[in-house]
């Protein structure tokens, strides 16, 4: 049972009251539904009106949220308190994005002067680079600007660079290397010249087997094109590991700082948005930073029942433990915003994917839900048959900027009339009876009818949220991200799990150590009958 059974309680009893409720009533009962689900935070808003909920609803889960202590989570949270506790760390992204200055302790020492030393350096390089200040070996400009990095020190980055095209430098290119699938690293390599190419290495810890394995044979490619001393001029690091930095050959000077108190996960505001303030530059990366900044204060200040994150996140739970729905969709109705289901799918699934509560006990309810998505309507030509009619129900979040950053005829009205479409019918389904009389209006036969019309009726009563902005600039994508991180955060306080360590991650890592040697060598290690056989089978195969 989760924490605070006593209101848990009362909120499974409304459960039981209002679950067979259609959201086609709730419409009909309350012609001003809309606006009383619609919060809003300068130009964007999020209506949540076509949710399973009335005001009872949100009232319970808001009672629930206090008990649980949120209000002084959220403080703790932000004051520097080491609320990961399984790795006795602070949790300071929200520092990172701090622009106006207020001090911030962790351990009663300032984090804020560091902070904004390394936004310094940051701007001075990135200008350096886009300037041509920063030039290559040979002299010549960077305007190939490759990260290599895994997690979140390459999810973050890639899904705001690609967000943020519009934005970019003529002349600039971002690529991004991650998985240790050779394959990443050749075609980027194929596609850049050494001359023109910077090339940042993204590691928190510095020693992730994938970025080290990438940036070493990026080293070796680029010594064997223009000798070793130029590695200088185009390699950088981010991480927080200044010796294994060191080691690998990148002086002090070419690495940018962060600390252990910041995820990596959470890490796009820090150092790790290195490529993308090159890329946009640094008053647009610091647009970005404001952005979350004023999430953050509306996170922090604003009453739950207005508060666009803790909503979110009390939604979320809402149909993940008691509706026991099991995914959550998110789909951007924009091509820029691509890449965010995946962006999202690390920040939640790796925050809030536990099954043991902050004491350490195995809990009996879900936690994180499934993430998945993918930009519309792509989407409703893949799997979005499923999202109507199968027997799963997900919710899911729209997220609709209101101008394109290209404006071609009429795309955009043709993009939006679909998502809005694509809401209406989740939620209102269409009736076996409304499904029969299109049938006979369409001229079928009365068996042709009898006989298609179950396939052709929704349920409906799917809900879904919707995000609008005006359009994606850097501020709103910090607001957005920011929002989603918070909705995680309050998602890990109702459940009462570390939302902020990643120990699954760990085992795997483990036992791929200990099979390497056993590929490239003779040795044979014991393990399941399985993953030897599986070894024998691929090195018979291997050429
Ligand atoms: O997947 C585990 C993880 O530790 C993530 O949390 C992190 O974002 C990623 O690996 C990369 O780690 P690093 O930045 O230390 O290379």
């Amino acid at each position: 049972m989760m924490k605070n059974n006593e209101v848990v309680k009362k909120l499974q009893k409304h459960y039981e009251s209002c679950k067979n409720v259609h959201m086609r009533d709730l419409f009909a009962e309350d012609e001003k539904r809309a606006e009383k689900y619609t919060l809003s935070l300068e130009n964007m808003y999020f209506d949540y009106s076509k949710n399973r909920i009335s005001e009872q609803t949100m009232s319970l889960l808001t009672e629930w949220a206090q008990n649980c202590g949120l209000k002084e989570k959220i403080d703790a949270m932000f004051s520097g308190k080491k609320i990961n506790t399984t790795e006795n760390r602070a949790v300071l992204h929200t520092a990172l994005r701090n622009l106006q200055n207020t001090p911030v302790y962790v351990d009663g020492k300032d984090v804020m002067p560091q902070i904004n030393e390394v936004r310094e350096k940051m701007r001075r390089f990135s200008d350096a680079v886009r300037k041509g200040e920063f030039l290559g070996a040979t002299g010549k400009k960077l305007t190939n600007i490759v990260n290599i990095g895994i997690g979140g020190s390459d999810l973050g980055p890639a899904m705001v660079c690609e967000a943020l095209k519009p934005y970019w430098k003529d002349g600039i290119k971002c690529w991004f290397i991650s998985n240790v699938d050779g394959t990443d690293c050749a075609e980027v390599l194929k596609n850049v010249d050494a001359e023109t190419t910077l090339f940042i290495v993204a590691s928190k810890t510095f020693t992730t087997i994938e970025t080290l394995t990438n940036a070493k044979t990026c080293r070796q490619w680029l010594v064997e094109k223009l000798g070793k001393d130029a590695v200088e001029h185009h390699f950088v690091a981010l991480s927080t590991n200044a010796k294994a930095v060191a080691e690998f050959g990148i002086s002090t000077e070419n690495m940018f700082e962060f600390w252990d108190f910041v995820g990596g996960r959470y890490s796009v505001w820090s150092a790790i948005g290195l490529i993308v303030a090159i890329a946009i530059g640094y008053d647009n990366f610091e647009a970005f930073l404001a952005g979350a900044e004023a999430m953050d204060k509306h996170f922090k200040t604003t009453d739950f029942s207005k508060n666009i994150p803790v909503t979110m996140a009390l939604l979320s739970v809402w149909y993940a433990n008691f509706f026991e729905y099991k995914s959550h969709c998110v789909v951007p109705y924009d091509e820029y915003l691509r890449l965010l289901p995946a962006y999202l799918q690390q920040l939640v699934m790796e925050s809030n994917g536990k099954s043991v509560d902050l004491c350490g006990k195995n809990i009996d309810y879900s936690t994180s839900s499934v993430v998945f998505g993918g930009a519309g309507t792509n989407v409703q030509h893949s799997f979005f048959q499923m999202m109507h009619q199968g027997t799963q129900i997900i919710p899911i979040d729209f997220i609709i900027p209101a101008n394109s950053q290209n404006r071609l005829g009429n795309h955009h009205n043709i993009l939006i009339s679909n998502v809005l479409a694509q809401a209406e019918a989740m939620m209102k389904g269409k009736t076996s009876e409304e499904a029969a009389e299109e049938l006979q209006k369409a001229g079928k036969t009365p068996e042709e009818v009898a006989y298609l019309t179950p396939f052709k009726s929704f349920a409906g009563n799917r809900p879904s949220n919707m995000f609008v902005f005006d359009k994606i600039t850097p501020h709103n994508l910090g607001m957005l991200i920011a929002a989603y991180e918070h909705k995680t955060f309050v998602e890990g306080v109702l459940w009462n799990i570390d939302s902020f360590d990643q120990w699954g991650v760990e085992l795997g890592k483990q036992l791929a150590s200990q099979i390497l040697p056993e590929l490239e060598g003779n040795i044979a290690k014991k393990h399941d009958n399985s993953t030897s056989n599986l070894i024998k089978l691929i090195k018979n195969l291997k050429e």
